[in-house]
């Protein structure tokens, strides 16, 4: 049997609604984009969506909009994907990494306050793999320092804090639609905001600053005379193609969400005994999302500073689960183990110890909505057989 790690999993109906955009001709961001982005806010309950070409632009246009620039800190998590870091680079900035939380593999909350200096201007909380930031001290710090929250959601489907869907708390939430994540449109992003007027300000930095969208021209009295450009924006939009492909899914975004978490909850019955591998741990008022199944191994060896070997041990247990068929994967990396971090902030492994634990020492297993019964069984049965 061979088990990847994740699985495109879209219905006949879901892969024929491209076809639509492809018959009428509109292509580029048009009403798609638009009925996308209204299940979305429906799905989220945030006041406002912006689709865009994938997370990573829709971090960038959120800290353009909001005014970060030159000279001017974040704080991140140690261990996320890279580009919630990248795009801090990307606008001149300075990226300040905070450590995490072994437990949860999301930011350690009581280390954030003293990462703040004169110059930091934004927190971005990573709600990593699905799991929620608790926001409310995320929330009180910002309020205490006058910072911009963005929350980087890209794995936060589904994911809930009392409730209160990731991606609703800060200024900006921003999602992924990557082939990894529960909704894909290939690449694609979405922002979400309650904040009407820097949505406004969203809308035309990812369509080169223009007033009006083309939709909106088009649909107007004149459409032949070409917008205003009041500033100089970027061309993150997506296409009609992918809004067509997101907004077909959106159907089952409920039952998308429920398959996930039911899979989750027998990963968890089936190893909870298991001393050597733990599984995600989700606090009362979190609801996960289980973008994917995050565990660490070995976490007593990691108690006791033996990173090095434990690290050595997780790769032979991944290289003998592929050889049985099973694809697994480090839960992500720590960025600033990364050559581009590491030299440019002279960093060691020891700065941030815990996100240099979880890069060695997590795998994740395979979880996504078309993993069957039979999968599943073969992927517990061969979980454990290790050490059994
Ligand atoms: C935590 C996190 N942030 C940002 C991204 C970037 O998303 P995208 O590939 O849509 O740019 C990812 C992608 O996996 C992610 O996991």
């Amino acid at each position: 049997m061979k088990i990847p790690i994740s699985r495109t999993d879209l219905s006949e109906t879901e892969i024929n609604s491209v076809l639509e955009p492809l018959g009428t001709g509109w292509l580029v961001q048009g009403p798609k984009v638009r009925e996308f982005e209204e299940k979305w806010s429906a799905f989220t309950e945030a006041r406002n969506s912006i689709a865009v070409t994938s997370c990573t632009s829709a971090l960038h246009l959120s800290l353009a909009a909001l005014g970060f620039g030159s000279g001017d800190e974040a704080i991140v998590p140690a261990f996320t994907w890279i580009s919630t870091a990248n795009v801090i680079e990307h606008l001149g900035g300075k990226v300040v990494f905070c450590d995490i939380d072994l437990k949860s593999f999301n930011l350690d909350l009581d280390q954030i306050e003293s990462k703040i200096s004169l110059n930091t201007k934004a927190i971005l909380p990573v709600h990593l793999f699905g799991l929620p930031v608790n926001m409310e001290p995320v929330l009180a710090l910002a309020k205490k320092h006058d910072l911009w929250v963005v929350e980087d959601a890209a794995c936060g489907f589904g994911s809930r804090f009392k409730e209160k869907h990731v991606g609703t708390f800060g200024h900006t939430g921003c999602f992924s639609f990557h082939p990894r994540k529960a909704i894909t449109t290939g690449e694609g992003g979405m922002i979400t905001t309650d904040d009407d007027l820097l949505a406004e300000k969203l809308r035309r930095l990812r369509d080169h600053g223009a007033a009006m969208t083309d939709l909106q021209r088009h649909l107007g009295p004149r459409p032949y005379l070409l917008a205003d450009h009041p500033e100089a924006g970027y061309n993150h939009r997506m296409t009609d193609l992918q809004g067509a492909l997101g907004a077909a899914q959106m159907y089952r975004a409920g039952d998308i969400v429920a398959k996930r978490q039911s899979l989750a909850r027998k990963y968890d019955q089936a190893f909870e005994s298991l001393g050597w591998l733990r599984t995600p741990l989700v606090h009362h008022d979190q609801e996960h999302g289980y973008q994917s199944y995050p565990c660490l191994f070995m976490p007593e060896e990691i108690e006791r500073g033996n990173i090095t070997e434990t690290n050595h041990l997780r790769n032979q247990w991944m290289d003998h689960l592929q050889k049985n068929g099973i694809s697994t994967r480090p839960a992500t990396h720590a960025v600033h183990l990364l050559n581009f971090y590491k030299e440019k902030y002279q960093l060691k492994p020891e700065d941030f110890p815990n996100a240099y634990a979880a890069d060695q020492c997590s795998i994740s297993l395979p979880l996504f909505h078309g993993l069957t019964e039979e999968e599943q069984l073969y992927v517990i049965d061969k979980v454990l057989e290790y050490k059994n």
